[in-house]
């Protein structure tokens, strides 16, 4: 292959280079190997986020308090990546949020919630405010009778009434009545007819009926409208939005916890430990995958080629990489086993790379790189040997994350994010990720700050998604494995950064400047 540059290194050349060096993405400097020949929007950003989950966008929202529950996973789920529900919740708390995802944008909405004609309205104000539902089919022994929708009663007016006085009956619903016999048997061309059926009927909602008309299923015109908004969404086989969750090493915990999970519908599960490589999450991870072994479980935190394999060897569908290298991390200073990031992942999925082609694991094992990402350029470095970055800071300050928007002296808007090796996080239950037991003498890993406020996930994500494509595209790559064949055949050449180098790469000799993105 000819070679670009005469100063150049190939990746392995490079990382051979800086043999017993920890480094990271502002030490490297990435050479272009091809020519330009393509628009941004050209760019593909699909890979996989586990090896039977594929997604959109090459990106993971981490299991944190201030980070992953439904909202957030919602809307990543829109913008085509997933977040993973966090376990600082009880096991209860925790599968209703993947309900909650499970049941926003379903196609078929499989037994939806029904009320019957002698319930009075206030029930309906209560589902509505408990779960964001407010069409419900009205059921008299299993029969269809009605329709109640938000626009038949007003809360003040009509609470204490019985639904049979304003819902809408029967005879009124012809046009938006449809037999489940009179639809193709097949789940997406079903969904596609009884799509095409409710946008010609002007109704809000179709009513999907057996030869009983007992209610089947309902398909609502949100739905088709959020699907049409959101191409980029990451769906799985009923069309609901695709999510996953955490869960400790502590087996016995475990148990419970998962079988919740998989009753709600969870698409994947993620062991959340700190300390990957140890027998007790390598337990865990053999019983799930014994007991689940239609679910796809990520395996992590490693930041050792040995590591990874033994990942792979006991089962894992996934290996997630990063060890003291969070923006809320602290590890560093009261353990060991961190690595930087950028080596750490090299080394990571160098190794999974060439061991899943040598024995033939198909389709591979990808590999998350999972903190330290704070800049668009810094994604793209780590997807030069990643498949996923899983992001914690950049995602945190948006709306969807949990908690309030609070003010710092300077009147700047702020969210808190904290470590889940916090002890304020450790006591309310990731004491396990850091293998620490609940009392007195706890050594935190994680620190409690804030970021800056970023907006709503819609306004930001697709910022960093392009942010992304700039990154292939500067390359001449059009998708994932494009760059990953070219990085590790040798195509894409690196050279290490001078400190120097480093001033001149920031911004410099200004005396002032305005940065148009809530970069910190
Ligand atoms: P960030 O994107 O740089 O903020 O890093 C997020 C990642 O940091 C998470 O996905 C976890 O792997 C890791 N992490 C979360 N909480 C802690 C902590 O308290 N100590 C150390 N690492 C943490």
């Amino acid at each position: 292959m000819e070679r670009i540059d005469p100063f150049g290194l190939k990746a392995e050349d490079f990382f051979k280079n800086f043999c017993g060096e920890s480094l990271t993405f502002d030490d490297l400097c990435i050479l272009q190997p091809y020519t330009i020949d393509f628009p941004v929007s050209d760019v593909s950003l699909a890979t996989r986020i586990s090896r039977n989950i594929e997604i959109n966008t090459p990106l993971a929202a981490s299991p944190m308090e201030d980070i992953s529950e439904y909202r957030m996973a919602i809307s990543v789920a829109l913008q085509g990546f997933p977040a993973i529900i966090h376990y600082n919740l009880s096991i209860y708390e925790q599968a209703e949020q993947v309900r909650r995802v499970k049941r926003f944008e379903n196609g078929f909405v499989k037994d939806p919630i029904t009320l019957g004609p002698e319930d009075t309205i206030s029930r309906a104000i209560e589902i509505r405010n408990s779960t964001g539902i407010s069409t419900l089919p009205i059921v008299s022994k299993k029969k269809l009778v009605g329709l109640l929708t938000k626009n038949d009663y007003s809360g003040q007016k009509h609470a204490h009434m019985m639904v049979s006085s304003r819902m809408v009956p029967l005879d009124r619903l012809k046009h938006q009545i449809v037999r489940l016999g009179d639809l193709p048997a097949e789940d997406s061309a079903r969904l596609q007819k009884a799509n095409d059926i409710l946008l010609d009927s002007h109704a809000g909602v179709l009513l999907i009926v057996d030869d009983s008309t007992e209610i089947d299923s309902l398909v609502t015109r949100t739905d088709i409208e959020k699907s049409e908004a959101y191409p980029d969404s990451i769906k799985d086989r009923n069309n609901s939005l695709i999510v996953g969750a955490a869960v400790q090493t502590n087996l016995g915990e475990v148990k419970e916890r998962a079988s919740e999970l998989v009753k709600a519908g969870v698409d994947f599960l993620c062991i959340d430990s700190s300390h990957g490589n140890s027998t007790h999450e390598r337990d865990v991870l053999q019983y799930l995958k014994k007991e689940y072994s239609h679910i796809d479980v990520i395996y992590g935190n490693v930041a050792t080629a040995g590591a990874a394999l033994k990942g792979i060897q006991w089962g894992a569908d996934a290996i997630r990489v990063g060890k003291g290298v969070g923006s809320i991390c602290s590890t560093s200073q009261v353990s060991l086993g961190s690595r930087s990031q950028i080596t750490a992942t090299y080394a990571c999925a160098k190794a999974v790379r060439e061991y899943c082609f040598k024995n033939q694991i198909e389709p591979s094992v990808p590999v998350i790189s999972d903190g330290g990402y704070s800049t668009f350029s810094a994604i793209g470095k780590g997807l030069l040997f990643a498949d996923v970055i899983m992001l914690g800071s950049m995602l945190a300050g948006t709306d969807e994350a949990p908690g309030k928007v609070i003010y710092d002296r300077q009147g700047r808007e702020l969210k808190e994010y904290k470590g889940m090796g916090s002890l304020e996080a450790m006591r309310r239950g990731s004491a396990a990720r850091y293998d620490e037991e609940d009392g007195g003498d706890m050594v935190g890993e994680g620190v409690v700050g804030s970021v800056r406020y970023k907006g709503p996930v819609s306004g930001w994500v697709p910022k960093i998604k392009n942010g992304i494509r700039k990154c292939f595209q500067s390359l001449g790559v059009r998708d994932l494995s494009s760059l990953h064949e070219a990085v590790f055949n040798g195509a894409v050449l690196m050279e290490r950064m001078s400190e120097a180098g480093k001033r001149e790469a920031g911004i410099h000799d200004l005396t002032e400047y305005k940065m148009d993105l809530p970069l910190d």
